[in-house]
């Protein structure tokens, strides 16, 4: 059975989302573990109340990024796991860890990568930029990470519409009905090996649609 690590930092429901994708048999794996970088985030009461184990690696203990992302990797290691999937997660890591999980770490952003995507695009903020743009969809895209922030081969995107009445809280929480949809999609595909990455496409393999 395929294990999967959470990375989150808050509220988890990208986390409660791949749970559920598990305990409903749409993908078939086992989480292995959860890990914060936030003491107390309410992701952490997620996995509780699924007794998955779970782990505090507060990033503010470490001297370097590369310390930090060291410990993560161990929690990792310790727990076999397989596939790691940053759900809501905040920090930037070394290359440490996509050196040891090549092709085997996804993330999931609320915006239509490449747009709005990189530094200082996350949250609220992402959702603002949306609005002023002008842009008449937004949406959520899973991607593999690589050396790079928000940049990596899509595997998966969703779009929603932006209406004229749309704030920043209501696109937020039409993008995170997206998030919601589209992570256990792209970790079943990832998991199941149904994928070809060329280059920062990702192709269905034949017959995977
Ligand atoms: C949300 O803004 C979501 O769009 C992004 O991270 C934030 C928290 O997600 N992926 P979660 O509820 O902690 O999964």
């Amino acid at each position: 059975m395929k294990r999967i690590g959470v990375l989150v930092s808050g509220g988890g429901t990208n986390l409660q989302s791949i749970i559920d994708a598990v305990s409903q048999g749409k993908v078939a794996a086992e989480i292995g573990v959860v890990v914060s970088n936030k003491p107390g985030a309410y992701a952490l009461e997620r996995a509780a109340l699924h007794h998955i184990p779970s782990r505090v690696v507060d990033h503010r203990q470490y001297q370097s990024v590369m310390e930090f992302t060291r410990a993560i990797l161990e929690i990792m290691k310790e727990n076999k796991i397989d596939l790691i999937c940053l759900a809501g997660f905040l920090r930037i890591l070394d290359r440490l860890l996509v050196d040891a999980y090549p092709n085997r770490i996804l993330n999931i952003h609320p915006a239509l990568l490449p747009a709005f995507g990189g530094k200082g695009m996350y949250g609220h903020h992402v959702h603002e930029a949306v609005i002023v743009s002008g842009a008449k969809f937004s949406g959520a895209t899973v991607h593999l990470v690589t050396a790079e922030t928000d940049v990596g081969p899509i595997v998966v995107q969703d779009t929603v519409a932006v209406d004229d009445a749309d704030t920043p809280e209501s696109l937020a929480a039409k993008v995170l009905q997206v998030e919601h949809r589209v992570y256990p999609q792209a970790i079943r595909l990832v998991l199941e090996d149904r994928i070809i990455i060329d280059g920062l496409r990702v192709k269905l393999k034949p017959g995977s649609h």
